[in-house]
């Protein structure tokens, strides 16, 4: 029987387009994940949609001078494009402003409700008096209580990443008007984590006996923990999002991180009405045999890991996550990417300038994930994976078997005596064990979620492979003993036919070239996984084709070239900041 997976990846803000750090940090480890179950013959959904709600749409949508729809509408279809583009095999890329979606919220809300989750308070809020709004989260900016970053927003502290809320925030100064707000009361619904502290912490740990965490991810979950669960207010006063369903709440909407995780089960509601199997969704959040895997970046970990796992608790009924792999940061040559200052590669830019180059931006990407501790893209790095890995060693594997079959085979498999076989095959004993083991190997990899291991473990078989041609030399072979070099190729296209499926998951435009090259059907595909395949005599090959090409000095010079002026910039206007502060002192 399979497994049943729902493997999710957060839900990203409608507020701009994605970049590498997002890509690498969620969507890439999920649909490797995603892939490698399909591959394992698992029952799996994959689940994803923008976030259209909160202030993050609507302060952007003041930013482009425009709406909060038109804001929504622009990016929703820019993310889902990019995903798409780059391979990102979701089931279905939903959206948060879908009145599904508003409708799922909001019984889920109301279930909380009345089972007592939320407490009715009462309390005083900063308030623009130019602008009459109350000023949620990234509406007002101030000075961090913790680390005096004077640019810290009333959620959070981009600098020392501190969680706060508005009333925090030393000389707040609200974003509207630039002035300094007052106080005015409001009432808001308030979830009572502190009752669900222990229950909460318990769990978290029985589920380190059913699959351990990543270190980081429970470690922040600990300090969270340490720190004590307040009552943290589940409304808003904002125009734009799902509207409380409550009497007496007019002009409230549900705060965004209630209603975004929400958007996982709306989601995979939409996809199963779209699949014409309208109910099938409760087996994936109510059948408790589910595994439940959500892919998040590490600053979206409290929320995946205790307040979301609370929310389904206070609910009951649904299935809690097995596992929450966060990532941690990508970094760009050694600076924090940020957004808003424009230091970023963004995945539709580069899928612009390298089209038919997606499967090199997620190999790099994966040889370098965040899994454990941050990490760092440049393209630098991009070229090298690029020329010395994707060209040299997959790409350069393929094209010899390939170039020696047609020119000397006739793009055929030869018939090949069982002496000479016999011969090259004990030549081949270390490959054979190699790909033998492949899929074991990369099984454990993958369960632990090391993505850049798991990779690896492929290659590795291409390097066996490249080492083997290079001990029996079959270009040399076709003259003094074409039978053995025939044995030879034969060996070379069924490590191919491993590589070709086993190399799907991280790059699946690769995987689908090799499978042309090499006509292999489904059934061969499941041979392989059975490590039954074998390339028959006579099977004709299709022309080879270059999987990857070299990426020379001269195209990356202008990508290196603006980051550095970018960066430059940056760093003028960060000496001005402190050249100011000191003055002032
Ligand atoms: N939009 C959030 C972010 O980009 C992630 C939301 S994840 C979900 O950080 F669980 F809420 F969906
Ligand atoms: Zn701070």
């Amino acid at each position: 029987m399979p497994q049943r997976y729902l493997v999710t990846a957060a839900l990203p803000y409608a507020n701009g387009p994605f970049h590498i750090g997002h890509i690498a940090g969620a969507y890439i480890p999920a649909d490797i994940y995603v892939r490698w179950l399909r591959l394992c013959g698992e029952d799996v959904v994959f689940v994803c949609g923008s976030d259209e709600n909160g202030a993050a749409i609507t302060i952007q949508a003041k930013r482009e001078n425009t709406s909060p729809k038109a804001i929504v509408d622009k990016y929703h279809e820019q993310l889902k494009t990019g995903a798409e583009q780059l391979g990102i095999s979701f089931d279905i890329y939903h959206r948060t402003s879908d009145p599904l979606h508003h409708q799922t919220a909001q019984e889920f809300f109301k279930v909380l409700y009345n089972n007592g989750a939320f407490i009715e308070k009462e309390s005083e809020q900063l308030y623009d008096e130019k602008f009459q709004q109350f000023l949620a989260d990234r509406y007002v900016k101030g000075t961090c209580p913790n680390c005096g970053y004077e640019a810290a927003y009333g959620d959070q502290c981009e600098k020392c990443g501190s969680t706060l809320s508005p009333n925090d925030l030393i000389n707040p100064v609200s974003t509207l008007s630039n002035e300094t707000p007052i106080l005015r009361t409001t009432k808001h619904w308030y979830l009572r984590l502190g009752n669900y502290e222990q229950w909460v912490g318990q769990w978290i740990e029985d589920q380190q006996t059913v699959e351990r965490w990543k270190a980081h991810v429970y470690g922040s979950c600990q300090s969270w923990l340490k720190q004590g669960l307040d009552d943290r207010a589940m409304t808003r006063d904002l125009d734009w999002g799902v509207p409380v369903p409550l009497p007496n709440a007019e002009g409230k909407v549900l705060y965004v991180w209630l209603d975004a995780p929400i958007g996982y089960i709306s989601a995979t509601k939409a996809l199963f009405e779209e699949r014409g199997t309208p109910d099938l969704w409760r087996k994936y959040w109510q059948d408790q045999d589910t595994k439940l895997v959500h892919f998040i970046g590490k600053d979206n970990i409290v929320f995946h890991c205790i307040i979301f796992p609370i929310m389904l608790h206070a609910h009951g009924n649904y299935v809690l996550p097995t596992n929450v792999p966060a990532n941690q940061f990508l970094n760009l040559d050694g600076e924090k990417l940020s957004t808003s200052r424009n230091y970023a590669v963004w995945l539709l830019d580069y899928l612009r300038d390298f089209p038919e180059q997606q499967d090199v931006l997620r190999y790099t990407l994966t040889s370098n994930m965040p899994e454990k501790k941050d990490s760092d893209f440049s393209w630098e790095d991009l070229q090298t994976k690029n020329n010395s890995e994707l060209v040299s060693i997959l790409g350069n594997l393929v094209n010899r078997i390939m170039v020696l079959l047609h020119k000397n085979f006739g793009g055929t498999i030869p018939e090949v005596f069982p002496e000479p076989r016999t011969i090259i095959e004990e030549a081949a004993f270390e490959l054979r064990q190699y790909q033998r083991n492949l899929h074991y190997n990369v099984d454990q990899f993958l369960q632990q979620y090391e993505f850049r291991a798991g990779l690896q473990e492929v290659m590795n078989l291409a390097r066996a492979a490249n080492k083997f041609l290079t001990d029996t030399e079959p270009w040399k072979l076709i003259k003094t003993n074409p039978d053995q070099a025939g044995a030879v190729l034969t060996i070379g296209v069924e490590v191919m036919a491993y590589l070709a499926v086993y190399i799907e998951p991280f790059l699946p435009f690769t995987a689908e070239k090799m499978r042309k090259m090499l006509h292999l059907s489904d059934d061969d595909v499941a041979a392989v996984k059975t490590n039954k395949f074998v390339a028959e005599v006579g099977r004709e090959l299709a022309p080879a084709e270059l999987l990857f090409h070299k990426i020379e000095d001269s195209t990356i010079a202008p990508f290196v070239a603006d980051l550095r002026h970018i960066r430059a910039i940056l760093q003028t206007a960060e000496q001005t900041v402190t050249d100011n502060t000191s003055n002032s002192q």
